[in-house]
């Protein structure tokens, strides 16, 4: 749907684009042409109530066209970046949760909380490249640490970076089939429109005692037993809360 409403965009405004060249010459230059037509996306995804950072994408997406066709790369080059992206994306083009990566310092901090927890099993989920579980792993051998990530690439890069580390496992799956019950410390990194309905089966599932730890978004209706402010670049907050 998200993708739907973006291509409308860009399509209703290249056929009014193409419909004011065919009265104004000056539109027959490339660049007057590709600056209204962003325009016209943008005023266009305002219209259909897109999120703010849809702009620069609408602005950005016609003249990256015309420069690709400029450079005259071969085909193979854009299949192979469509699935590349697809690969590591997975499931953001149904409006899921992208892959951006927690800083080494929030890996420190879960790691900490993790020994003062006396924790023996953790999940990340959504576990991207094993940002925070490859460094949780290596740090504490005795905790059993489980990775849950849906997209292919970055499950895959995980899995080769755990490979030689038998308290640390990867699964290709879905996080909501897991069973939250069997964990001490579950750690999420996902976005402010995941993260209710995973607060729901932490609520549902998670032992009394156990610990949740949400990076950056708080869950809703829910008291936090601490919040950590993280010294990285992003400035991490980190919500902790407990069954
Ligand atoms: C923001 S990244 C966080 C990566 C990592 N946890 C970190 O902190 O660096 C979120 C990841 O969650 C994955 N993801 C989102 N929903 C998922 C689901 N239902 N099951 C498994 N993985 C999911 C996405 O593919 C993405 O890689």
């Amino acid at each position: 749907m998200t993708l739907l409403r973006a291509l409308a965009c860009q399509t209703l405004a290249l056929l009014v684009t193409l419909s004011f060249a065919y009265w104004l010459p000056i539109f027959h230059q490339p660049i007057p042409f590709l600056l209204i037509q962003s325009g016209f996306a943008v005023v266009g995804s305002m219209l259909l109530r897109q999120p703010t950072w849809w702009i620069p994408i609408h602005l950005l997406f016609l003249p990256s066209v015309f420069i690709c066709f400029t450079l005259a790369l071969p085909a193979w080059f854009y299949l192979l970046t469509v699935i590349v992206l697809t690969l590591i994306f997975w499931g953001t083009i149904r409006g899921d949760v992208p892959l951006f990566l927690s800083s080494p310092e929030v890996a420190q901090a879960v790691t900490l909380l993790l020994q003062q927890e006396r924790a023996t099993t953790f999940a990340d989920l959504g576990a991207g490249v094993g940002s925070v579980a490859i460094p949780v792993a290596e740090q504490l051998p005795a905790v059993k640490i489980e990775a849950w990530e849906r997209a292919p690439l970055p499950w895959l890069i995980s899995e080769w970076r755990g490979w030689c580390l038998s308290n640390f496992t990867a699964s290709r799956r879905n996080f909501f089939a897991a069973d939250f019950g069997k964990y001490d410390v579950i750690f999420a990194f996902l976005s402010p429109l995941a993260i209710p309905e995973v607060s729901e089966k932490i609520k549902s599932e998670m032992q009394p005692g156990t610990l949740f730890v949400s990076s950056s978004f708080p869950a809703p209706n829910w008291q936090p037993e601490s919040i950590q402010h993280i010294k990285d670049r992003r400035k991490t907050v980190l919500f902790c809360y407990r069954i």
